[in-house]
């Protein structure tokens, strides 16, 4: 360790732990099955994250298999899961990560005198007593690699905190992980709690030290740099900040700030920022949660200059507005890449390009639907492929399928629409008369399938520009009190609308088959 100026562990490298597949995976609206989390696991081995947390496997049934596939063939990084400090969670929890190449149970109990008293009912003592017998049990299972998360950290009293800290590196805790739980912590009061934990606990030099910010306040990506500065060598992070509430640290973010201002950091990390903004598209358009036009990093308008004054200057000299370069996230400048003529071979080699390996009867799919856009678009982009490719893996999975649509539309006339769904079984038609396109449409879903959804959210994106731009879809559906979201892409937004509201119901259908909703939320 090096430590000049009040700062600590200068020099040593930072774990990049990424929890977009599980406290990501929190944030309202969310729903991956197991063949896009399985994706999503391959893109994050390519951005080089050092951790995936995969998923909660005890919250519930589909959890649990989404990170055991993820375990068995996802290599290249350590693959972990979250457990309660509850014996049956951290034996589910081995039990799906056990088969991983490098597992890691991460364990957590709260703090707070507030989650104390009023979430778990113990007293500190049984807290600390609950600390020892679950590390020991954790690291008994998961030995070498076991994170202890001491929740609500920032809300806790310090000398409790240390203590619960101490008990659980002695029981076997290799990574201690200190987090924001509520986004309630700034940068300099984060900072000084770091600082007196490397004080009261001498023990926490042997081990890594983590933290996992919330943004409730904004400064997630802000107070996880802080604790960088001040000794932390994990951060917990989620591509595009996704989370519960406000999210989490923003990964891009993290890993940027550690790159552009190496000069004041001095702490390298192992990402290939040049996936950056492949892994972002990806996300967004798997989870649905679309990414603001300002968000920085990832943003559309995060490299875009609008003032003259700016256009002026960065055509004459970039670093005049420029501290990063669109290149150095893994955007181009032109990412034209096939045509109607292009063909199959041209089609693989260009999916290959962008980390997406297709053979056999999954090519031949994307290759139908290539066809399908190029026949109406001149240029099919990056993008494009991408958000094809990306509803290709969603429907693998799928109960239901539309299979063609009409809508009458117009000014003076009461919209109508018929649908045909496909139910794996048997063909199911559907109509329906109302005041709006769109409406009349998902009237008609609800008719053939017999299922009837609330529409509590529904935005329309383009994936690039021009007029005959790919729209992409987003939905969210309450049906039973719960809600579900549903994400498309078309050429046409009708079609996309329709598409992403079965979607949804898919989402009902696969949350039913899965044994009813998560324990820890709502099922989204
Ligand atoms: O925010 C939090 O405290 C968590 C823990 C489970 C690490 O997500
Ligand atoms: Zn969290």
């Amino acid at each position: 360790m090096s430590t000049t100026g009040g700062r600590r562990n200068i020099g040593e490298p930072i774990v990049i732990f990424d929890t977009t597949l599980r406290d990501g995976e929190q944030s309202p609206g969310s729903s991956l099955n197991a063949s896009e989390k399985l994706e999503v696991a391959h893109q994050l081995v390519r951005l080089g994250v050092d951790v995936i947390e995969a998923g909660f496997p005890a919250s519930s049934p589909g959890d649990f298999d989404a990170v055991h596939a993820i375990a068995k063939e996802v290599k290249g990084a350590v693959i972990c899961g979250l457990a309660r400090c509850i014996e049956s969670d951290i034996r589910t929890c081995w039990d799906a990560i056990k088969e991983a190449e490098r597992p890691r149970i991460h364990t957590f109990v709260s703090t707070s005198d507030i989650h104390l008293e009023h979430q778990m009912r113990k007293s500190r003592d049984e807290v600390l007593e609950l600390t020892k017998e679950m590390v020991e049990l954790a690291a008994s299972l998961c030995p070498g690699d076991l994170e202890f998360s001491a929740m609500d950290a920032t809300r806790s009293d310090v000398d409790f905190l240390a203590k619960v800290v101490e008990t659980a590196i002695q029981a076997g805790a290799t990574t201690i992980n200190i987090p924001d739980t509520v986004g309630y912590t700034l940068p300099t009061e984060f900072a000084t709690l770091i600082d007196q934990l490397y004080e009261k606990v001498p023990s926490l030099e042997k081990v890594v030290l983590s933290v996992h910010c919330h943004n409730d306040l904004g400064v997630a990506t802000a107070n996880s740099l802080a604790a960088v500065e001040h000794g932390a060598t994990q951060v917990e992070v989620a591509v595009n900040g996704l989370g519960e509430r406000a999210g989490n640290a923003a990964l891009e973010e993290v890993a940027m700030a550690l790159v552009t201002r190496r000069d004041i950091e001095q702490r390298p990390v192992n990402i290939v920022t040049t996936e950056i903004a492949r892994t972002s598209r990806m996300v967004s358009s798997l989870t649905g949660h679309m990414v603001q036009a300002n968000k920085a990093i990832v943003g559309k308008n995060a490299f875009a200059h609008e003032s003259g004054i700016h256009q002026d200057g960065v055509l004459k000299e970039r670093s005049t507005y420029e501290i990063m370069h669109a290149k150095d996230i893994g955007l181009t400048e032109s990412d034209i890449v096939l045509g109607k003529h292009s063909g199959r071979h041209a089609l693989r080699s260009h999916l290959a390009e962008v980390g997406i390996h297709l053979d056999g009867e999954d090519l031949d799919e994307a290759f139908r639907r290539f066809k399908v856009i190029a026949d109406k678009k001149k240029e099919v982009t990056a993008a494009d492929l991408e958000a094809l490719v990306g509803e290709e893996i969603r429907e693998r999975e799928d109960v239901y399928s539309l299979t063609r649509f009409y809508v009458a539309a117009g000014s003076d006339i009461i919209s109508s629409s018929q649908v045909e769904v496909d139910t794996q079984k048997e063909p199911h038609a559907g109509k329906a008369f109302s005041g709006g396109s769109v409406e009349s449409i998902f009237l008609a879903i609800d008719d053939a399938v017999g299922v009837s959804g609330k529409l509590m959210d529904y935005q329309v994106r383009s994936i690039t520009s021009g007029k005959d731009s790919l729209g992409e879809v987003r939905v969210v559906v309450e049906v039973d009190g719960k809600r579900y979201a549903g994400q498309a892409v078309s050429i046409d937004v009708l079609e996309a609308s329709a598409k992403a509201y079965v979607r949804a119901l898919n989402n009902v259908a696969m949350a039913r088959e899965a044994g009813g909703a998560r324990r820890d939320r709502v099922y989204l």
